[in-house]
């Protein structure tokens, strides 16, 4: 059953060596929104470790939508090394998707416009209170359609310099998913309440999409199976969505989740490395508060293999669209596990942050399990020079 892994799959017109694909990791390599040699050579080295498809993380659809200025925004000026990183990737026989992003009001970006992120509703926007961003504003219907048709041209832009295909984030609590949750999308009009109007953006984002990149592209899709906290999106909500996107036309999901404000450790589980968090923090403010806080707000989650497949065998049974298995796979077992239970595709992002080689090797037989301990310090050196292991 592992060979299976090890074989061809294909998504519209795109051919994957394997069913692996480099989950977005947040790399931290871009230099005041410009992609760097750094970057290039990360995706070009995972692709080099016989990854099919590797993810470039965090392309915001326009410049509100970075939480913070050094995030990249996809625009012209970032074309050459953008297809100088895709070219890598193809050399070195992988492919390239990009996770196109907003983040709603999850911001601390001092430069953006109006001095309030937007989101579905106004709210208490705790990560962004030190750097002046306390409240979102609820954005008017205009800027939900243009937010729409900049998802598209983000997509369109990619395909342009060279990406094979586009992941649209709607998990772990960015825009997208904002609107599907309950407790955050307290909208009156059409676009909140019940489950069918907190997901009419998402489903506009895919028919916008969809008419900018044409029929061949292939269209990813990162989902929450939950939020992970009370009165956020639930297992029975992600089933309904996911009904809907497989009816949109969406090629593939990727089933993730956690809300990135609130339960942040719950997409990852593992230790939380407070310590390292509060290092790399550049307000001081927010240092204090991380180091004097931090153990007490941010929830810890206990680290099993293969945590989210409870519930991403229930969307299995609901869908038949390809799934990708994301989550705390980081052995020969666990791969041969989710093989069986009929995912698609595997994504993985700390076995390979450890070990780009790591796949290989499971083939090999040279190992069956990764060394990744899960301490998590690769999310705090995101801050300091770039997302890597530190064992
Ligand atoms: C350092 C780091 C950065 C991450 N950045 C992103 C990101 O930019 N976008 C995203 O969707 N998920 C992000 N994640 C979550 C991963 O994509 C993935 O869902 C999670 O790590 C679970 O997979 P794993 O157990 O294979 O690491 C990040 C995870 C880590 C460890």
């Amino acid at each position: 059953m592992i060979s299976k892994a090890y074989t061809s799959f294909q998504l519209r017109s795109l051919v994957l060596k394997n069913r692996f694909i480099k989950t977005a990791t947040y790399e931290g390599m871009c230099d005041n929104g410009r992609p760097t040699q750094q970057l290039i050579d990360f995706h070009a080295r995972t692709a080099q470790g016989g990854i099919a498809l590797t993810t470039v993380a965090y392309g915001a659809v326009n410049p509100d939508g970075r939480t913070h200025e050094h995030q990249m925004y996809l625009h012209q000026g970032i074309v050459e090394p953008l297809k100088e990183l895709t070219d890598a990737v193809h050399r070195a026989g992988g492919k390239a998707s990009i996770q196109l992003t907003h983040c709603g009001f999850f911001s601390r970006n001092k430069n953006i416009r109006g001095n309030k992120p937007l989101g579905p509703s106004k709210v208490l926007n705790t990560y962004g209170i030190m750097s002046g961003l306390a409240f979102s504003r609820a954005m008017t219907n205009g800027e939900i359609s243009q937010t729409a048709l900049d998802f598209a041209y983000a997509a369109d832009f990619s395909r342009n310099v060279g990406f094979d295909a586009v992941e649209i984030h709607m998990g772990h609590g960015y825009l997208l998913s904002q609107f599907l949750t309950p407790q955050i999308n307290k909208r009156k009009d059409n676009y909140g309440g019940s489950l069918e109007n907190r997901m009419r953006l998402p489903l506009e984002v895919i028919a916008e999409t969809r008419n900018a990149v044409g029929e061949d592209f292939p269209i990813l899709v990162k989902l929450n199976l939950s939020d992970g906290f009370k009165g956020g999106f639930t297992i029975v909500d992600s089933i309904e969505v996911a009904k809907a996107l497989e009816y949109a036309g969406v090629d593939a999901l990727i089933l993730s989740g956690g809300y990135t404000s609130k339960t942040p450790f719950y997409l990852m589980r593992g230790d939380i490395p407070i310590w390292d968090m509060t290092k790399v923090e550049k307000n001081w403010l927010q240092k204090i508060a991380i180091a004097s806080f931090g153990r007490f707000i941010i929830r810890k989650y206990d680290f099993t293999e293969n945590f989210f497949m409870p519930l991403a065998l229930q969307v299995r049974k609901a869908v038949q669209l390809p799934l990708v298995y994301v989550g705390g796979v980081v052995s020969r077992q666990g791969i041969e596990d989710i093989m069986k239970e009929k995912f698609d595709m595997i994504a993985l992002g700390r076995a390979l942050i450890h070990d780009p080689d790591f796949i290989l090797k499971i083939q090999d037989g040279s190992i069956q399990k990764s060394e990744c301990n899960q301490c998590n310090i690769c999310v705090a050196e995101m801050d300091r020079g770039g997302v890597r292991c530190v064992l």
